[in-house]
């Protein structure tokens, strides 16, 4: 039998306390399996020796297990794990996970963090699987096998199936955007959209601009490829160009990555007029723009947002559209719309990472778009996004202690959240976490990931009885750092 302590690790100079990174290592190792249902743990004083800690750190690590459920104590006989009710929930972003092994800048090791079954995650952006037209989905999924048979197994072109990329092309032309089938190239997801285009424009050493704080996936791939990031503090109306200017023309970037309306994890929108300016800044300096659009559509004050590859007469925008926030994030669908320059080269990256994006997902998906089913279900999340977003932004008005400062987006999945001056958000998603509640600290959305005041919330996955009994925690939490004893390890005492 394995030593399922062999691998725990614990840094002193961690942001995490010990027993903190004891516990989620611990939890890890139960939750993989490493240590079975009904194993009894290390004795305190044994694993506290072995791991050169004080006795209190094991016993407040068991004490966080044992309040989720993850082990019990018997009395004489030691601790016991015990692991039913717990799942691996993934989570979308990087959330937790990354907090805890941050130190280490590990992003594509942390994309998945285990939480207790009944958490409440204000850290993902993924929508709630009831959310899912699966009846829908399952309807058409049929005439796609009744009318393709085995066709719709077979390796499907690697630009993507034809017709769904002339059913893309209108819908986007719909939306403001000039393009026609030949420039889309179907990939799989967003993600894979910015990885491919990394691996295909950029070499070690090269300069990126991105917003800053920014989406972490997108940093995760320009860090693969050994670029070096230009982050620029955003503004309320989009990035500040003169910063970005000022960067740019030292260090001559080639690549710039934004999301423009409702951006991950501000929730910030550009003007018309900047997103104008900042396609004439790239043209200045002669940089491709990658525009990540995972949002637009998420409006919920009736106004229409508008694009910058609206306005992109020289062929300079990658445009990347991913339905996964609306749609369901499993089908891995999305479209990249490249300049033609680009294309080929864009071609040959997605064939070599996965020849093509699923025939049969895309057959399905431009039925879906054909029979008018995505415009129906649009309204629906949107709706019912609309609902959730209320909910929130009411109990966070009602709950959060003055210093607390947030803007109501208008539309988008999260709201950015400042906590009050001198609040370490790690400390208090760890704080949370031990109350099964879930938030993303803004560390996780800097690519130097510093620890700050600022967290992102989302609502995607919640309802509504999540967030009226969530918020109150988070805000009883930012009430504790406001008091004079704010560390959160004071709150608990040894069992000792
Ligand atoms: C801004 C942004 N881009 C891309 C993605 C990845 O999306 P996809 O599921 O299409 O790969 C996400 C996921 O959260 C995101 O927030």
């Amino acid at each position: 039998v394995s030593d399922p302590y062999v691998s725990i690790q614990l840094e002193r100079r961690h942001p995490l306390p010990l027993y903190q990174q004891l516990y989620l290592q611990l939890k890890d190792a139960i939750l993989s399996g490493k240590l079975q249902n009904g194993q009894k743990l290390d004795p305190i004083r044994r694993l506290a020796a072995r791991l050169g800690v004080n006795t209190v750190t094991v016993v407040q690590a068991f004490r966080c297990l044992e309040r989720e459920g993850l082990v019990y104590a018997q009395v004489g006989r030691g601790t016991f794990v015990a692991s039913p009710g717990l799942n691996s929930v993934r989570t979308n972003t990087r959330v937790a996970a990354d907090s805890t092994r941050e130190i280490k800048h590990d992003r594509l090791d942390s994309l998945q963090v285990p939480i207790a079954a009944e958490s409440i995650n204000f850290a993902t952006l993924t929508p709630a699987a009831d959310l899912f037209p699966v009846d829908d989905f399952r309807i058409i999924l049929n005439q796609v096998l009744d009318r393709d048979r085995g066709q719709a197994f077979g390796y499907q072109e690697s630009q993507g199936y034809y017709p769904l990329r002339c059913s893309v092309a209108s819908y986007l032309a719909r939306e403001g955007i000039d393009c026609h089938a030949e420039s889309i190239q179907v990939i799989s997801g967003a993600q894979q959209g910015i990885d491919i285009i990394a691996r295909s424009l950029l070499q070690r050493g090269d300069y990126v601009v991105t917003e800053s704080p920014t989406y972490t996936g997108a940093l995760a791939s320009f860090h693969t490829q050994g670029a070096r990031i230009l982050a620029v503090p955003l503004q309320a109306d989009g990035i500040n160009l003169e910063t970005l200017y000022l960067q740019a023309i030292k260090q001559r970037p080639k690549l710039m990555y934004v999301m423009t309306n409702f951006q991950n994890p501000t929730g910030s929108c550009y003007s018309i007029e900047k997103q104008q300016a900042l396609l004439e800044l790239c043209r200045k300096l002669d940089m491709y723009l990658i525009e990540d659009d995972s949002f637009t559509e998420l409006s919920y004050d009736g106004r229409e947002r508008r694009v910058i590859k609206e306005w992109d007469q020289d062929d300079r925008v990658i445009y990347i559209k991913s339905f996964s926030k609306i749609l369901m994030p499993g089908l891995r669908l999305a479209f990249l719309l490249a300049p033609q320059k680009l294309l080929p080269q864009l071609m040959t990256a997605k064939h070599t990472a996965d020849i093509s994006t699923s025939g049969l997902l895309q057959r399905a998906f431009d039925l879906y778009l054909r029979q008018g089913l995505w415009k129906t279900h649009l309204a629906y999340m949107k709706k019912r996004y609309r609902g959730r977003y209320q909910n929130m932004l009411e109990a966070m008005r009602l709950s959060f202690p003055a210093g607390v400062d947030f803007q109501a987006p208008q539309g988008g999945l999260c709201i950015w959240v400042q906590g009050q001056p001198g609040l370490s958000a790690n400390r208090l998603y760890e704080a949370c976490l031990a109350d099964k509640v879930v938030i993303a600290p803004g560390s996780l959305f800097y690519p130097d990931n510093h620890d700050s005041n600022q967290f992102r919330l989302s609502f995607a996955a919640l309802t509504e009885a999540d967030i009226s009994n969530g918020i109150p925690v988070i805000a009883r939490h930012l009430n504790m750092f406001n008091s004079p004893n704010s560390d959160p390890r004071h709150q608990y005492s040894p069992l000792l």
